[in-house]
């Protein structure tokens, strides 16, 4: 697929609650994180590491701890008065454990600087902002490669199993877990408040 401008990624980035089976060609998702990696980051430490899960049962077990965790905390079934958002996550939660493939996008802690020793405290959050930069890129590139994707967190509430799954060691914190696949459903604006609701001139308040 040919690239598209990122003007037309970024107006039809929206996110993903269902994907098709078809599995994605590793060019692709070499290219989508080659951009990822290209992200600001604080001290150009790159604390950033991803792990693809392509491999079905760690897919499934993984969506399936996903699916409990989220259906745990918001629910087992929609109550009539669900919003809009809400029944799309629920939607995802029950279809992620057969997404066709999953980027944990994790933060190591000890990036840049020397491991912690035994029974030294780890610093958290210290690198969520450069996280969050180079998973756009990755969101834009794969936009772009006609692969859809979502920001989930709802694993955070139970992350110690799928850290036991992937071998993630202790100093490295999963930050998102991101269903990738080619989407059922079109690419397409996004329901935001304009940028002139939202932006001052010189002082807070001014919008002209
Ligand atoms: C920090 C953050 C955490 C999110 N966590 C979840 C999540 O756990 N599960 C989920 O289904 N969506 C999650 N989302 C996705 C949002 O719900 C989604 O962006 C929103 O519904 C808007 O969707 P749209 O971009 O298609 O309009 C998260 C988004 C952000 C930015």
């Amino acid at each position: 697929m040919d690239d598209i401008g990122l003007f037309e990624a970024i107006y039809s980035q929206r996110q993903f609650v269902r994907y098709k089976p078809d599995p994605i060609p590793r060019e692709a998702i070499e290219k989508i994180l080659d951009a990822a990696v290209r992200a600001p980051n604080g001290g150009n430490r790159q604390p950033w590491e991803f792990i693809v899960v392509t491999d079905r049962e760690l897919v499934r077990k993984i969506g399936e701890i996903y699916r409990d965790v989220w259906l745990g905390t918001f629910g087992p079934s929609s109550p009539p008065d669900e919003s809009r958002v809400y029944r799309a996550a629920r939607q995802l939660a029950h279809h992620m454990p057969d997404v066709p493939a999953m980027i944990l996008a994790c933060a190591d802690h000890t990036a840049g600087s020397p491991p912690p020793k035994p029974g030294e405290p780890i610093v958290r959050n210290r690198y969520g902002s450069s996280i969050w930069l180079a998973v756009q890129n990755l969101f834009l590139a794969a936009r772009a490669l006609g692969l859809g994707t979502r920001l989930t967190t709802a694993h955070l509430r139970n992350e110690e199993p799928i850290k036991t799954l992937l071998g993630i060691p202790e100093h490295v914190e999963t930050m998102a877990l991101i269903p990738i696949g080619y989407p059922e459903g079109k690419f397409g604006a996004t329901t935001r408040r304009s940028a002139s609701e939202v932006t001052s001139y010189n002082r807070y308040g001014n919008r002209k």
